[in-house]
């Protein structure tokens, strides 16, 4: 009999794994979907890595029962994925596609029958093209849209869902894909990614009570990328740049989430005038949740630019050894019991979910068959370890998903970065359990995991 230590979580603590309707299914144009934003960005050369694209991805849409046969096998007790919006409103709004209804409706019945808790998000950045011509998230007709779709689905799904998610992580969708240019639709302009931040957040604000009137019992939140920012010296001009980016990454999502309006010092950073926000729009915005759900991957550590010898000592911390194949994303399990403690002490969520963590390594399949992945399992591990700290301490930490159940499309890096607990051969479509899949398995049968 094993003597290592363990920890154990809450009995009703949720175990799960999570995955997104671009990234995994496929069938771009089959049985009636329109197009998004990602098959538009996507099928333009130069904008994804190795001109990769999610037209065939995981082949998910048809292979969706085998996939559910691989959560049951690892013991999964809930399944996070999001809806295609184009793939049930083909044009963005008014004509439905019944059988986009129906695709998820047969999914969530063979979830509910393999005793799997189905979360869903309602957007995770497939928006319809027909939208994005309109002017997308930056002009305000989106939110009229978000809310009819969001109608629409919760209606057909909320018999049997319980669990929803308006938005997943409205920064990246902003500031990626509307100033940075790296993500669908690709534009460079800060002002459309001030304007689509705050569309976002209404547009969240007004599915909240929707959503909750269609779908008895329901509980309804928001996941928001939320990643620590540190000074890479003391120095003043470093502290400066960090105050920044917590400020315009963290701080202008979840302050008006509890009703404390934007955070001036970064309203009066982007100098926008922010015409786009209207009377009545904060209040919205601040519709009370049930959750709030937390993507975590990494910390980051701000160096400012203005490098000048007196302001700006030279740089005292360098990202640790351990750093993933996602860039430079480092292994800082530390930070998710800081961003935990700061949520909950600073803002008061009354319950709150890891809606995402995980890592990219390179993955090789063995001569055996079998793809060892013991950086992947120590990192999930690790991060487990922090999040029962935070329980601990009193942080209503109620679930974790690890990101993500599969390997899949990663976005402007295509098929580069492998993240999955299962393993995907992208040519055989051929499914894996690494071993990481197989401890976490053990994982929640145990309801907790080795404090070493
Ligand atoms: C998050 C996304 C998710 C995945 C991971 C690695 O920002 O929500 O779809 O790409 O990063």
């Amino acid at each position: 009999m094993s003597t290592q230590k363990r920890v154990e979580f809450p009995q009703d603590f949720i175990w799960g794994a999570a995955t997104a309707s671009y990234q995994i299914e496929g069938a771009w144009n089959e049985d009636g979907k329109g197009e998004s934003i990602w098959d538009r960005f996507s099928h333009t050369p130069g904008k994804v890595k190795n001109g990769d694209t999610g037209d065939v991805a995981c082949d998910h849409y048809h292979r969706w029962q085998d996939d559910i046969g691989l959560m049951k096998e690892m013991g999964l007790k809930a399944y996070r994925f999001s809806i295609s919006w184009p793939r049930i409103l083909p044009a963005g709004r008014s004509e439905v596609n019944q059988a986009g209804i129906d695709f998820y409706s047969q999914l969530v019945d063979a979830l509910l029958e393999a005793g799997i808790e189905p979360w869903v998000t309602l957007y995770h950045w497939d928006l319809p093209q027909a939208l994005e011509d309109e002017g997308g998230w930056p002009a305000r007709m989106i939110v009229d849209a978000f809310v009819e779709y969001a109608d629409i689905i919760s209606r057909a799904l909320g018999d049997r869902v319980k669990n929803w998610i308006t938005l997943n992580e409205p920064w990246v969708s902003a500031f990626v894909g509307y100033e940075f240019g790296q993500h669908a639709p690709g534009h460079t302009q800060r002002d459309q990614a001030i304007a689509a931040s705050h569309h976002l957040l209404l547009a969240h604000g007004r599915a909240v009570p929707l959503v909750r009137a269609n779908c008895p019992n329901a509980k309804v939140g928001i996941t928001l990328n939320l990643t620590p920012q540190e000074p890479a010296s003391p120095s003043l001009a470093d502290r400066e740049a960090t105050r920044w980016t917590d400020g315009y990454i963290n701080r202008f999502f979840l302050d008006p989430l509890v009703g404390r309006g934007y955070p001036q010092d970064i309203v009066n950073d982007f100098g926008n005038p922010m015409e786009f926000v209207q009377a009545g729009d904060m209040d919205v915005i601040a519709t009370p949740m049930d959750f709030l759900g937390i993507n975590y991957y990494t910390r980051n550590i701000n160096r400012s630019e203005r490098i000048s010898e007196e302001e700006n000592s030279p740089r005292t911390v360098t990202p640790g050894d351990e750093i993933t194949e996602m860039m430079d994303w480092e292994v800082y399990p530390q930070g998710i019991f800081n961003m935990l403690g700061r949520l909950h002490f600073g803002y008061g969520f009354p319950a709150i979910y890891i809606t995402e963590n995980g890592a990219a390594f390179i993955d090789d399949v063995g001569p055996d068959g079998q793809v060892d992945d013991s950086q992947r399992l120590s990192y999930i591990k690790r991060h487990l370890q922090q999040v029962h700290r935070a329980i601990e301490i009193g942080v209503p930490v109620k679930g974790y998903f690890a990101w993500s159940l599969m390997d899949n499309f990663e976005w402007g890096l295509g098929y580069t970065k492998r993240f999955g607990l299962i393993y995907v051969d992208y040519e055989t479509q051929q499914r894996i359990l690494k071993s990481s899949a197989k401890w976490y398995g053990q994982a929640i049968n145990d309801n907790g995991v080795s404090s070493s």
